[in-house]
């Protein structure tokens, strides 16, 4: 094997190695449209999803946010403004707003899924002035929440805890998903160091959401 071509396999290896480490590949194959039925404080709402390949709809991660985003509704009411931080098909941003968020705001940098997320809210609002506004950058803006959802695997949510808790309002929620139950003790310090307390866990092994709370 000349040098070149050994040169050119480590690099090869390199490169695998880095997308098996550092990209998060988020696709659910929805072959048929599809009804996701939620049981929220006696109230049954449906979620209509087209059939499509983004995430978002039948995953643990997914149910467990949606639980989430239903038990703050009962316990504490309707907010007015909200964030879905990677909104996949869009099915945290509907059941937001089917649960009478004012101001839902939807946030992803897949432009499929984000194509994905409009057809499902044009499906599940026939009123265009209902449906959830996609924004940019949410982050780096001068806008803050009254509740944030975001199901993100891999280093998003540690390497942004800091600038999330920052948008969100005094009393304002957090709902984070897509880890794994070991690190629990990790997210409450964080939320911890960030003034954030935390309100509640939805477990489904291994799979974790946590509530939090901004004081
Ligand atoms: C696990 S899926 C969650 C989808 C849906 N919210 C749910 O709960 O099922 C994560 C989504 O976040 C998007 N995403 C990842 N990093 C992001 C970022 N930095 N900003 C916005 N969206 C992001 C991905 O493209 C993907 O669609």
């Amino acid at each position: 094997m000349s040098i070149i071509t050994k040169c050119f396999c480590v690099f090869k290896i390199i490169q695998y190695y880095k997308i098996m480490t550092t990209l998060e590949v988020y696709i659910e194959e929805r072959l048929q449209n599809q009804i996701i039925k939620i049981d929220s404080n006696n109230t049954n709402i449906e979620i209509f999803l087209n059939k499509g390949s983004s995430f978002g709809s039948n995953h643990s991660t997914t149910s467990l946010s949606l639980q989430a985003i239903s038990y703050l509704k009962k316990e504490f009411g309707s907010v007015y403004t909200s964030l879905d931080l990677g909104s996949g098909s869009g099915i945290l941003s509907i059941l937001m707003k089917k649960l009478g968020t004012n101001k839902v705001f939807s946030c992803e940098i897949d432009e499929y899924a984000k194509k994905e997320s409009i057809l499902n809210f044009k499906s599940n609002f026939t009123n265009e002035s209902h449906h959830p506004t996609f924004i940019q950058n949410p982050l780096e803006a001068d806008y803050s929440y009254d509740l944030i959802a975001a199901n993100i695997s891999g280093s998003y949510l540690p390497n942004n805890f800091n600038k999330i808790c920052k948008i969100i309002n005094t009393d304002g929620y957090l709902i984070i998903s897509g880890f794994n139950i070991n690190k629990e003790h990790k997210y409450s310090s964080l939320a911890f160091e960030n003034g954030l307390k935390t309100l509640k866990t939805f477990k489904d092994s291994p799979w974790l959401s946590i509530v939090f709370q901004k004081k």
